[in-house]
């Protein structure tokens, strides 16, 4: 009988500096088939194991990315390791981003902090299929200028779509100036500079929880349907596949029926957002 709990050896074939507390980690695979919004369970012998989400595209072959913060146990021990050591990793699990249900529609992305690896797997996916897709946008907010993730890739986004970027406070974290000549404000206040209907559009979510309540907000002013938003949901995870119920929410599981769902089916469920 298939062990579903077993993982698989992968090679480290780069580690990429994001920020102070988040690296990517390029992994090694074959023949992986994922789309974005789903994550692998990720782990490290004699430490342990946790979830993350792919943050790079499915037209990138023989390998994948994944945009890890620094926070406890397991990610600080990969945030030690270097290119040519290896991980373990299961999946791909979890439901994705529903690109066929969203084909031909303008998008609007919004994401908050580490939010953004998800995302970025689903904004990339979507330039790379530009044809098959109305306007995009992206409102993206981060605590600190120092915590803004793939800066690399701004200026490609900014061409590509209409990207607004904007910080809570343009203080360092170790509240030295930073320079920055940007939007300051929540993410929601990027709203209020969007000069064009995004009725029609549809709304994906990835961020802290915090954040939902407030954006889900912002497109229900602008006139969108619960129907048309899309968020991706975190829990505490143990095997991803459905089994040990810790990411349960009602009847729902994040793991195996998320982790991205439509707003109008979860939000009735207490404790979604
Ligand atoms: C679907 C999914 C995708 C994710 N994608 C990413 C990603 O792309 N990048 C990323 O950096 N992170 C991601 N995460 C979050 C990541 O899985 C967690 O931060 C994970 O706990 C890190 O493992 P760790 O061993 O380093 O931290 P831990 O040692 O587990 O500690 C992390 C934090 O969780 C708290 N904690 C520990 N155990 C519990 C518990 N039983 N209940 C509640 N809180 C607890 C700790 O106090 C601590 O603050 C994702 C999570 C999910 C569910
Ligand atoms: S993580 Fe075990 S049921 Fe979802």
């Amino acid at each position: 009988m298939e062990n579903i709990y077993k993982p698989f050896r992968s090679k480290i074939l780069k580690v990429i500096e994001q920020t102070y507390d988040t690296k990517v980690f390029r992994l090694e695979v074959k023949d992986f088939k994922y789309m974005p919004g789903q994550f692998v369970e990720l782990s490290i012998p004699g430490v342990g194991e946790a979830p993350i989400s792919i943050t790079s595209s499915p037209h990138e072959e023989g390998y994948i990315d994944l945009c890890v913060r620094r926070i406890g146990t397991v990610t600080n021990a990969l945030h030690r390791m270097k290119a040519g050591d290896y991980v373990w990793i299961r999946g791909p699990y979890g439901v994705g981003f529903p690109f066929e249900t969203i084909k031909g529609k303008d998008i609007v992305y919004v994401a908050g902090g580490i939010g953004m690896a998800p995302l970025r797997s689903s904004l990339n996916y979507v330039l790379h299929h530009k044809k098959e897709f109305g306007k995009i946008t992206v409102l993206y907010g981060a605590r600190t200028p120092a915590d803004l993730l793939y800066k690399e890739e701004f200026d490609r986004w900014a061409k590509e779509c209409n990207f607004l970027v904007t910080v809570d406070s343009d203080k360092l974290p170790d509240g030295k100036p930073s320079g920055w000549k940007g939007n300051i404000g929540v993410v929601t206040t990027l709203f209020a500079k969007l000069n064009y209907s995004i009725k029609d559009a549809i709304g994906i979510v990835c961020g802290p929880p915090v954040m939902y309540k407030f954006v889900i907000q912002e497109f229900r002013k602008a006139g969108m349907p619960d129907s048309s938003i899309y968020i991706s949901l975190e829990r505490h995870m143990k095997c991803g596949v459905g089994k040990c119920q810790h990411c349960q929410i009602n009847n729902r599981y994040v793991c195996l029926d998320g982790p991205v769902f439509n707003y109008a089916d979860v939000k009735q469920l207490p404790e979604a957002i």
